[in-house]
């Protein structure tokens, strides 16, 4: 009999998560590596948001909540959903969790069961398939490459649908390549949604406010209306207010698989921690300007990021909307050989490569479903990243 279920044995550890780790263990041991791997902002939680928190522990809210929120977050999230995206949720259509991917495994393991698939486009973040195994699901994967924008389109929506699809899962703007789907483009994955009414939706709008230009963001049960009944709108703190490590997600759907996601948290986690609850809620009901600042900061670190890349021969890199990566594609450097004459046959080749050479920590694009290609985290400061794709550059020039 096997210690270990059946159940974990389905997953792997995050690539991403790992990839980090590596970084931060050869900056302990004294290397100069620079680290482009890692899915967080560099800024900081901004300062009325933590002096939310310190008041929240000097006046005693320091004890267990509601199991999936306080009533004032839950207040405050609605507000969001109303404000920023014109959807009307009621408390009881809305969880709070310890973090977004505990919102996504909440939602999953609460519905997802074995002979269920999940429609995932790809490249995708990383845990969405390992989340469905783990449910006993069969993840369905659609692919999306750099020459479609990295967007799946209605044809391949309907193509992926079966009588088995539970959820398609839409990430938008997108982890691991910062596409995002305009209104109409998500109107016309709509349009095949409604044709199919046993699909539900998840839309995961974790970058909702990192966008660029004219872009405007939006989300599935804003723009087609008749999909708000089976769409779970999952949102969270962690990257517009630079609050990854306080932990709190959240989403907004139907009641029965809000309560549902309740009664899973019950038995894991309980509520999620009171103080970020309470830092979560001064974040959501404060000024939202600094985020003006921020985006201007992610948006010439992207246009220096694309530009330098796309010198590169052998590298193509799309410039996306939102979120704070970019996915260059490089086909044109599989099968070339490194100095020391190692082959380079996939992406991960590549990212060994780079790491070893050019001391530069990048994810390799397989972690996401495809190749080949690789995720940059432009998380990081202008000089940081010109150095860093200065590396890369000359690390790629050398391959013959
Ligand atoms: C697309 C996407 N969804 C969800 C999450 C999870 O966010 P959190 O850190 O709040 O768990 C992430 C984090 O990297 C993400 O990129």
């Amino acid at each position: 009999m096997s210690l270990i279920s059946a159940a974990l044995g389905r997953i792997s550890p995050s690539p991403t998560l790992a990839m980090t780790t590596r970084t931060l263990e050869l900056k302990a041991a004294g290397v100069d590596v620079i680290g482009l791997g890692a899915g967080e902002p560099d800024f900081d939680t901004p300062d009325f948001v933590k002096e939310a928190a310190i008041e929240a522990i000097r006046s005693g809210r320091t004890k267990y909540t509601n199991v999936d929120g306080t009533p004032e977050l839950k207040a405050a999230v609605c507000a969001k959903f109303r404000r920023d995206n014109g959807l009307s949720y009621e408390p009881s259509q809305i969880s709070i969790n310890v973090g977004g991917k505990h919102t996504l495994f909440n939602a999953l393991v609460a519905t997802v069961e074995a002979g269920d698939e999940v429609v995932i486009p790809a490249p995708y973040w990383v845990s969405y398939p390992d989340i469905v195994q783990y449910c006993g699901g069969t993840p369905v994967i659609v692919h999306a490459g750099a020459a479609q924008g990295y967007k799946i389109t209605p044809e391949q929506l309907e193509a992926a649908i079966t009588p088995r699809t539970k959820w398609l899962v839409l990430n938008s703007p997108s982890n691991p390549t910062g596409a995002a789907y305009s209104a109409d483009e998500l109107k016309a994955l709509g349009e095949v949604l409604l044709r199919h009414p046993h699909v539900w939706v998840m839309a995961d709008d974790m970058y909702e406010h990192i966008t660029y230009g004219d872009f405007r963001f939006a989300t599935v049960a804003q723009v087609v209306p008749d999909l708000y009944e089976r769409t779970l709108t999952v949102n969270g703190c962690s990257k517009a207010y630079a609050m990854t490590g306080w932990r709190i997600g959240f989403a907004g759907g139907p009641a029965p698989v809000i309560k549902a996601m309740m009664k899973l948290q019950s038995q894991s986690t309980s509520n999620p921690c009171s103080i970020a609850q309470a830092a979560a809620v001064a974040a959501l009901n404060g000024a939202q300007d600094f985020l003006v600042e921020r985006n201007a900061a992610f948006q010439r670190r992207r246009d220096l990021v694309v530009e330098r890349l796309n010198a590169i021969p052998g590298v193509h890199c799309p410039t996306p909307d939102g979120a704070f990566y970019v996915y260059p594609d490089v086909s044109g450097l599989i099968g070339k050989a490194t100095p020391g004459g190692r082959r380079i046959g996939t992406d991960a080749d590549l990212i060994d490569y780079l790491l070893d050479e050019a001391r530069v920590a990048a994810v390799h694009g397989a972690a996401f479903g495809l190749s080949p290609a690789f995720r940059v985290s432009y998380a990081t400061s202008e000089a940081l990243l010109a150095e860093a794709c200065s590396r890369i550059a000359d690390a790629c020039a050398a391959l013959r």
